[in-house]
């Protein structure tokens, strides 16, 4: 069973502990302000083929690369002005951007999938003082066996990983709760390859042009990760339900009244009070609760499609896909 430090107790020892473990190429799994990331060296093509191993996830899906800051981001990525202003106004935080790797970048081809470009991320907190202190990027996907709803806490780690790892830092429920948006900025275009927990409105707002969605671009999903089953519970997933089927789970948003409620198998509400970002900070949670009730599947009450309603429907959307074999999502 893996060793599970908390940072807020014993942060020096948390940081020593895992540059060991990450010098040595195993993975770590850490906190970020979107969900748990269970991170690898992204210079060395053991430690991440231990990420893939780990995950049971399939090579061509390629990894964000954590950085400490800007200024190492520019080691390994070239930033085009749009791009930086991004960076500028929203890191450390829940953006990712995808950029085309620096000439003779260090970032291993198996991080990137061998594309000619990279998702760099500087993250919040801990994450950000890790990779400082360790001195290289970090390759994280959420620390889930591949397929699975991601953690946001340390024990859904522990319950999905620990017998697959060595180290979880515990730095209590990640605050944002989805995964970061990922923006790829073209020429004139800023384009959106998946929503996150950067709200795409803040985004527009920043930089004063409009951000484009897959659909309006008439492009193929972009980003590779991005398959259509994910995120998926064991349950069967309903959205948008106006009413509720005898022995469902029924997970609500802002106390809406959902005709047969009394029939439910089980209620949550992601927020009561109607928040997006709480209903995103409880997301992943209150589904992997719902999917442990023994039910006829899981009803998800309208949610809004602005702000962090987006990721949030895209997520719920994913988890409502139709599961192909051999899902392949991270
Ligand atoms: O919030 C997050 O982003 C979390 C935490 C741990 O930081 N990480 C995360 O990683 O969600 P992951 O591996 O689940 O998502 C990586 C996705 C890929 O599936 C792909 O969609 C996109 O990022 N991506 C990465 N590099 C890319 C590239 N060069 N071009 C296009 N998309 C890329
Ligand atoms: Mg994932």
């Amino acid at each position: 069973m893996a060793d599970i430090i908390d940072i807020a107790r014993e942060h020096a020892s948390a940081l020593a502990r895992a540059c060991q473990v990450l010098a040595s190429g195993e993975p770590v799994a850490m906190p970020t302000e979107t969900v748990y990331g269970l991170a690898a060296d992204a210079t060395s093509p053991d430690a991440i083929a231990r990420i893939y191993e780990v995950k049971g996830r399939p090579r061509f899906n390629p990894l964000i690369a954590h950085m400490s800051g800007l200024a190492m981001a520019e080691r390994y990525a070239r930033f085009d002005p749009v791009s930086r202003a991004l960076a500028e106004a929203f890191w450390p935080g829940p953006l990712t951007l995808v950029l085309p790797l620096a000439e003779g970048s260090e970032i291993h081809p198996l991080c990137t999938a061998g594309l000619d470009s990279v998702g760099v991320r500087v993250p919040m907190g801990f994450a950000g003082e890790l990779i400082q202190a360790f001195g290289r990027p970090l390759a994280a996907p959420s620390a889930n066996m591949s397929g699975k709803v991601s953690p946001t806490s340390a024990e859904h780690v522990a319950a999905d990983l620990g017998d697959r790892i060595e180290l979880i830092l515990d730095g209590g429920p990640s605050g944002v709760g989805v995964e970061s948006t990922i923006i790829k900025v073209e020429g004139d275009v800023v384009r959106l390859l998946r929503p996150g927990g950067l709200a795409v409105e803040e985004i527009e707002a920043s930089i004063g042009r409009p951000v484009m969605r897959p659909e309006t671009t008439g492009a193929a999903i972009e980003a590779p990760g991005m398959l259509a089953s994910h995120y998926a519970p064991a349950a069967a997933v309903r959205l948008n339900a106006q009413d509720v089927v005898a022995g469902e789970v029924l997970i609500n948003f802002g106390r809406q009244r959902i005709a047969g409620s009394d029939r439910a198998a089980a209620m949550f509400d992601l927020s009561t009070e109607g928040s997006l970002r709480e209903a995103a900070a409880n997301l992943f949670a209150i589904m992997k609760q719902a999917d442990q009730i023994s039910s006829n599947g899981i009803a998800f009450a309208p949610i809004p499609g602005h702000g962090l309603g987006e990721a949030i429907n895209d997520r719920i959307a994913r988890a409502a896909a139709p599961r192909p074999e051999g899902n392949d999502a991270g």
